[in-house]
């Protein structure tokens, strides 16, 4: 097969979740046609796309701070260089952008960067119709018919894409639309190109991708969708993000017990420990309801590790509150977590509650959260020190002659081992942990 060198270059910025990154790989599948090839340096691009997140304050603010750089470098290319503003930033401020940053050429919310060649000729031909942000997955995906092109053995694959929890907190439901997931012949037949483009793991992603199907009153669900993705061949890992506590059903947890290929790993956040906040928050579960659910997931698969999202200084949260959080904390004991100060954001219902908390109080609250996670993270990997877990391996590594690879607890592990080995998942005996990561040799003397 030839393929006509790139004529174009397409520079991509990825802020925020895995389903941003997803997205920012399949934009380039879908200008690959159009000659654009991928760089890693904007000044040398012909097309700049940030693709934003709306969750917090910081990371919203960080996207007109990198506009106005890439202004700059804009006004030094006469050949020209067109801007563009994707993801939940776009979808949530179209319009602000287009005032406050003149350089940008067009904007495309995140369920209509399918539309992006169409877009990117009509910002050529003039300055009017550059802002799409419908809310159509279906048509999205039904248009992304452009070939993916994997760039290692472990890919990612949107099952499920928006929300209609309403957390008081979040923005998420207004950037992304309501629950919607895909077919699971689509998801099937993806999975299976993957497979073949070499991909050995796949994260299936969803902002609650274990209410995969349920908006279509829950045929099977996401146990069903894994049981049936296990069963291709190469496909030897099989993991899931973001899940919400109120789908974790049954059948997920008996998938976690009886399904080989699906990683004991569960990223389940539970925010706080105070009943009152969680309330207040709209979680719709309780701190006991939450631990008693952990127990029964570990009850169907002992050594799973449990990560977890955290927020402090959420609106009403006193000193006992937090204690509460902090409780949860010690009975669940995380293997990873990640945990975040309060960010008001415009619009939500908790950005007009009482009872906003002191900035330097959240910031108290926030560094004894992160001691106590990170002293358990650490316990978490020093466990597996002596053990032989099953490593695959993705990537060369900082030292010459090691690579890097993932226990099946999503650890990065050290290892020193031929590039052959990519790719492969080989045992590996764990000789020491840091906080975030292993080091072991191969059991086996490679042959
Ligand atoms: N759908 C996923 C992920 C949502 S965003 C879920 O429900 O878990 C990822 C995390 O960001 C959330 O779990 C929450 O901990 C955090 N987050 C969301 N909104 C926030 C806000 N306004 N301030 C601080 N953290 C927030
Ligand atoms: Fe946001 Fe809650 Fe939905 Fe997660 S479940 S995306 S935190 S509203
Ligand atoms: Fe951010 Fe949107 Fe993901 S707000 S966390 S990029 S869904």
């Amino acid at each position: 097969m030839s393929e006509t060198a790139p004529a174009k270059r397409l520079y991509i910025k990825t802020y925020g979740c895995q389903m941003n990154v997803y997205d920012s790989e399949r934009m380039a599948d879908v200008l690959a046609p159009l000659g654009y090839g991928v760089t890693d340096d904007p000044a040398d691009a012909d097309l700049v796309v940030l693709n934003t997140c709306h969750i917090r304050e910081k990371a919203t603010e960080k996207v007109y701070s990198e506009l106005g750089q890439l202004k700059r470098l804009k006004q030094a290319r006469p050949d020209g260089m067109t801007i563009a503003v994707a993801g939940c930033v776009a979808q949530a401020e179209g319009e602000e952008i287009m005032r406050r940053q003149p350089a940008v050429d067009l904007v495309v919310g995140p369920q209509a960067y399918h539309q992006l060649p169409e877009l990117i000729a009509r910002a050529h031909r003039a300055r009017g119709e550059r802002l799409a942000a419908d809310f159509a997955p279906d048509e999205k995906f039904d248009a992304l018919t452009a070939e993916r092109r994997p760039s290692g053995v472990s890919a990612f694959l949107t099952v499920q894409e928006g929300c209609d929890k309403f957390c008081t907190f979040c923005v998420v439901p207004y950037t992304r639309g309501g629950e919607w997931s895909r077919p699971a012949d689509a998801i099937e037949a993806e999975a299976r190109a993957l497979a073949e483009k070499g991909v050995r793991e796949i994260t299936l992603l969803g902002q609650n991708v274990n209410a995969y199907a349920k908006d279509q009153g829950g045929e099977g669900g996401l146990a069903a969708l894994i049981r049936r993705l296990a069963k291709i061949d190469g496909l030897d890992r099989i993991r899931y993000t973001t899940s919400h506590p109120r789908d974790m059903d049954d059948a997920l947890i008996a998938a976690h017990a009886e399904v080989p290929e699906l990683m004991p790993y569960l990223h389940l956040p539970v925010q706080a420990g105070s009943d009152k906040v969680l309330k207040a928050m709209n979680r719709a579960h309780t701190a006991e309801s939450y631990v008693r659910l952990i127990e029964r997931i570990r009850a169907a698969r002992p050594d799973i590790a449990i990560s977890g999202d955290f927020i402090v200084g959420f609106p009403g949260e006193r000193d006992a509150d937090f204690e509460a959080t902090l409780q949860l904390v010690r009975e669940v004991r995380y293997a990873s977590a990640f945990s975040f100060k309060y960010s008001r954001r415009p619009g939500t219902p908790a950005a007009a509650m009482m009872g906003q908390v002191k900035p330097e109080a959240a910031d108290e609250r926030l560094q004894r959260l992160q001691a106590l996670l990170d002293e358990q993270q650490q316990a978490f990997n020093a466990a597996q020190a002596g053990r032989t877990l099953p490593v695959l391996f993705e990537k060369a590594g900082r030292h010459p002659g090691q690579l890097v690879g993932k226990s099946p607890y999503l650890q990065a592990v050290h290892v020193t081992a031929p590039d052959r080995m990519l790719g492969r998942i080989v045992p590996v005996r764990i000789e020491s942990a840091a906080r975030n990561s292993l080091a072991g040799v191969l059991e086996l003397e490679p042959a």
